[in-house]
C-alpha cells in the first residue's frame, strides 16, 4: 500500500504519469465520473482549511465516491485527547483512503504508519504540503508545456510556507530549473531546505529582497500569504505581513508570459487590480486541485494501474 507524506514519495516517473492522468482527467472528466462507485474518502482536518479539503471532497465525489470527516480537531475526537494513531487505526474501518491536515509536523506519517488504508498528507504543520505541489506542477505544465527550464521566483513568506518547501523538493529533481528565492531577511527559506535540497541539486539560486530587481528574469512568480498562525508574535506578524504586495505596475516588468501563481488564501499579497491580467493563473491553479486530487484519490487506490511503479 502507498500513502503520500512527502513529495519525494513518488518517483519523479510517478509523478509525471499522476500530472498526465489528471490532465487526461480534465480532458474528459464524464469517463471517470463513476471511477470511484462505492469507495469513501475520510478527510481528517485538525487544522482550516477551504480549498484543500473542499477540492478533496469535490475530487471524490466527481469520482462517484462518497466522503465522511471533520474539518475542525475541536470537533472531532482530538478535543477529547484521543491520538491521531488511534483515530486512523478506527478511520481504516470506516473509509477506503483518507486525506490528513495537521498542525503538528509529522502528524500524518504517524498516521501512515497505524493505517490499513492509504493516507494522504494534506499539509502538516509549516512542514509539507504535497498535494498542493501536484497542483502547483499541473499549473506549470499546462502553463509552459514542461516544468524543465524553468526560472521560479518564490515570494513571501519561505520559512513557514509549506507549499514552498514541498515545491521546491519536488522542481529540484527536473532539468535547468532556477530559483530565486524573495523574501525578508526573517522569512528566509529555511537552511534545511538550502543545505539539503537546493545546494546538492546543483540549480543556480539566489536570494533577493525585492521582486521588482528580478521580475523580468521570472517564468513563474510563486506569491505566498505570510503565515500568521505560525509566528509567535503578532507584533512580528504585522510588521512583516504587508512586506510583499503584487501590483499591476510591478506585473509590468515582468515578461509577457510570466504566469503569477499563489497557493490561495491570499491575504494582501496580490492586488485584486491583478487578477485581471491573463498572467494571473491563481484561480485556474485552484480549479486544477480538483482534478490531481482525482488523480491521486484513483492512484493510491489502485485504481489507475500503470501510474505507480511496480503495479
Ligand atoms: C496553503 C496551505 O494550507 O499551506 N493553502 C492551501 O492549501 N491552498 C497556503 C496557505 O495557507 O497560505
Amino acid at each position: 500500500m502507498r500513502h503520500l507524506i512527502d513529495p519525494l514519495d513518488f518517483t519523479r516517473q510517478e509523478t509525471d504519469r499522476l500530472l498526465s492522468l489528471a490532465e487526461e482527467i480534465l480532458a474528459r472528466p464524464a469517463e471517470y465520473a463513476h471511477a470511484c462507485d462505492g469507495k469513501i474518502l475520510a478527510t481528517l482536518f485538525y487544522e482550516p482549511s477551504t480549498r484543500t479539503r473542499l477540492s478533496f471532497e469535490s475530487a471524490m465525489m466527481r469520482l462517484g465516491g462518497k466522503v465522511l470527516g471533520f474539518s475542525s480537531a475541536g470537533s472531532s475526537s482530538a478535543a477529547k485527547g484521543e491520538s491521531v494513531a488511534d483515530t486512523i487505526r478506527m478511520i481504516s474501518g470506516y473509509a477506503d483512503i483518507a486525506a490528513m491536515r495537521h498542525f503538528k509536523e509529522g502528524a500524518p506519517y504517524v498516521a501512515a504508519r497505524y493505517s490499513h488504508i492509504p493516507v494522504i498528507n494534506a499539509g502538516d504543520g509549516g512542514h509539507q504540503h504535497p498535494t498542493q505541489t501536484l497542483t502547483d506542477m499541473l499549473t506549470i505544465r499546462r502553463n509552459r508545456g514542461k516544468i524543465s527550464g524553468v526560472t521560479i521566483g518564490l515570494c513571501g513568506d519561505l520559512k513557514f510556507g509549506r507549499t514552498v518547501h514541498s515545491l521546491i523538493k519536488s522542481l529540484v529533481r527536473y532539468e535547468d530549473v532556477s530559483f530565486i528565492f524573495i523574501s525578508p531577511e526573517e522569512l528566509r527559506v529555511p537552511s534545511y531546505i538550502l543545505k539539503e535540497v537546493v545546494i546538492p541539486s546543483g540549480h543556480p539560486w539566489k536570494e533577493v529582497r525585492t521582486m521588482e530587481e528580478v521580475m523580468p528574469e521570472l517564468d513563474i512568480l510563486y506569491m505566498t500569504r505570510v503565515q500568521r498562525e505560525r509566528f509567535f508574535n503578532e507584533e512580528d506578524y504585522v510588521r512583516l505581513k504587508d512586506s510583499y504586495v503584487l501590483t499591476k505596475r510591478k506585473l509590468d516588468l515582468g515578461k509577457q508570459d510570466l504566469a503569477v501563481l499563489h497557493p490561495l488564501p491570499r491575504v494582501n499579497e496580490i492586488a485584486a487590480e491583478v487578477d485581471e491580467d491573463p498572467r494571473a493563473m491563481y484561480f485556474e491553479q485552484a480549479r486544477g486541485g480538483v482534478f490531481v486530487r482525482m488523480a491521486l484519490i484513483l492512484t493510491l487506490l489502485g485504481l489507475a494501474p500503470g501510474v505507480l511503479d511496480h503495479e
